[in-house]
């Protein structure tokens, strides 16, 4: 089955926070997933580079738009490399290819008879690049985001008959409950929609930095239409020659937050719709990352810096925290306290002390082999169907929930050494017992590192390489299922003591 999936495509307006890589390694993690499934996937990420706070920002700084979109562009591809994202494309607006398609489907849309010329006038906020209804402001006429005052437009331009979609997209959301997720976020769109959907004003007439409309040039596409159309054009130019969009339209799952579900649920099928496309299956929308109780932003000046966190501490641990600390699908708060306490009680001790001491207790005892043993009913009862869980839960983009489920049983690894005690089996010369217990530590440890690899990749990879069994597709992720007689490697620390970090 073609599996794609999405993150929304970031502003270049400013420099990519933690917020952003939020959302890329969730995605990572689906992405690797269902490779390990042997899923056919597509992973799309990007940059969102025309409209006007890219243009405002360009000029605060005395760039060009250009300038600034290549610069921070670039910043955010870091980012996604940084993170050990494996996106299979990166797309940028500006990519001449995505503007003529997206032209092309404009123009598609303006024949299908969806586009009209009128004028608007509206509460408009240039950070969003959007019109806000009177009931979304903030009190003071603000922008209930990003809390500037906003003033009211008047425009001449082209309209995108969103309205004529009224009883289309009604009946979309009562057909499909599973459209928008979570639950919330679906009965929020819903609701929107059912106020009466107004048109959409289609193009901009005080902006250059855009997409021509292709029948007046004098206007460019509003931006976020043709940030919308990023996934399927992306399709199109990703491998030259080669029209994916056969193989992976429609996507599988757009990741968004909530700041855009607007768009995502109620205009962006809305002109799919106009432009005869497939709808995507499913919306899911994840919380904010909060930090004292504010969503994070550059515009409030409360970020934490992922390069740093990375270059402290390696990327696998800032996926794990992201995901392990805050449910998906809700707001969390972050911390750095959080994070050094995560990073030292699960990871360094949790994950990377068993897995030293099992394969230190494997050298001692068994001369570095993997005994044969049986595993014992209490571990195989505990991972029973565990491959299978995890699955579903990633089905349902419980990114979160799926490593709950996953370190639940490297706790329960952990109570059973001190339940076992290996080292008096050993004292006692239990051999049959030990071989027991060695056999299923070191196979449960395997299992646990198969299944977290799409969140702590590095480290599962170093792990499985160092218990000699680095085949990590899903299926294999049976306790038992492991191979005896392999000879083990020292592991190292997997997560090695930081300074700064406390001592746990
Ligand atoms: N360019 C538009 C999206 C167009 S998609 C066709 C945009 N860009 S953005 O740079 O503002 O990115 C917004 C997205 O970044 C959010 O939807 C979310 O995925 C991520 N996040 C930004 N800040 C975040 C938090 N504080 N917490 C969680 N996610 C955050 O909107």
């Amino acid at each position: 089955m073609a599996y794609y999936v999405t993150t929304p495509i970031y502003y270049v307006n400013a420099e990519p926070h933690l917020g952003h890589a939020y959302t890329t390694i969730a995605a990572d993690v689906l992405a690797r997933h269902m490779r390990q499934r042997g899923e056919e996937v597509f992973f799309l990420t990007g940059t969102d580079e025309h409209g006007e706070p890219v243009a405002q920002a360009a000029e605060r700084q005395g760039v060009s738009p250009r300038e600034l979109a290549d610069r921070n562009s670039e910043r955010f591809r870091e980012l996604a490399r940084a993170v050990g994202a494996t996106n299979d494309f990166f797309i940028r607006t500006t990519d001449a290819p995505h503007e003529h398609k997206v032209q092309e489907l404009v123009q598609r849309i303006y024949d299908n008879g969806y586009v009209y010329r009128g004028s608007y006038e509206g509460w408009y906020c240039p950070r969003c690049a959007d019109f806000k209804t009177a009931s979304e402001l903030a009190e003071g006429n603000r922008c209930p985001i990003h809390l500037v005052e906003l003033e009211r437009e008047r425009e001449e331009n082209w309209f995108f008959r969103l309205s004529a979609f009224q009883e289309p997209l009604e009946k979309l959301f009562r057909e499909r409950p599973d459209f928008v997720k979570p639950e919330a976020k679906y009965n929020e769109a819903r609701a929107f929609i059912e106020q009466g959907l107004q048109d959409l004003s289609l193009s901009r007439a005080r902006l250059t930095w855009g997409v021509p409309v292709p029948w007046d040039p004098t206007q460019v596409i509003y931006v976020w239409v043709d940030a919308l159309f990023n996934y399927y054009t992306a399709l199109t130019y990703a491998r030259p020659g080669e029209d994916l969009a056969r193989t992976f339209w429609p996507p599988t799952v757009h990741l968004i937050a909530k700041d855009i579900l607007k768009f995502h649920a109620v205009i962006w099928p809305a002109l799919l719709l106009a432009a005869g496309l497939e709808l995507p299956r499913r919306i899911f929308t994840h919380g904010y990352l909060l930090m004292d109780e504010h969503k994070m932003s550059k515009s409030l000046g409360n970020v934490i810096d992922p390069f740093q966190v990375i270059d402290t501490f390696g990327s696998d641990a800032l996926r794990f925290y992201l995901l392990r600390e805050v449910t998906f699908g809700q707001d969390g708060s972050i911390s750095p306290e959080g994070f050094e306490t995560r990073y030292t009680t699960e990871l360094a001790n949790e994950l990377g002390n068993l897995a030293s001491r099992t394969i230190a207790m494997v050298e001692r005892y068994r001369a570095g082999r993997v005994p044969a043993g049986s595993v014992e009913r209490g571990l195989t009862e505990s991972f029973a169907n565990l491959p299978e869980t995890v699955a579903r839960r990633l089905d349902d983009i419980d990114v979160s929930g799926a490593l709950d489920e996953i370190w639940r049983r490297v706790k329960l690894l952990n109570r059973y050494v001190q339940d076992r005690r290996p080292w008096e089996l050993a004292k006692q010369g239990n051999d049959g017992a030990l071989d027991d217990v060695l056999y299923g530590l070191v196979d449960g440890l395997r299992v646990v590192a198969i299944l977290a690899a799409p969140y702590l990749p590095d480290a599962s990879a170093r792990l499985l390489r160092a218990l000699a069994s680095e085949n990590d597709g899903l299926a294999e992720a049976k306790l038992g299922a492991g191979a005896a007689g392999r000879s083990v490697a020292s592991v190292g620390q997997l997560f090695p003591r930081v300074a700064g970090a406390p001592a746990g």
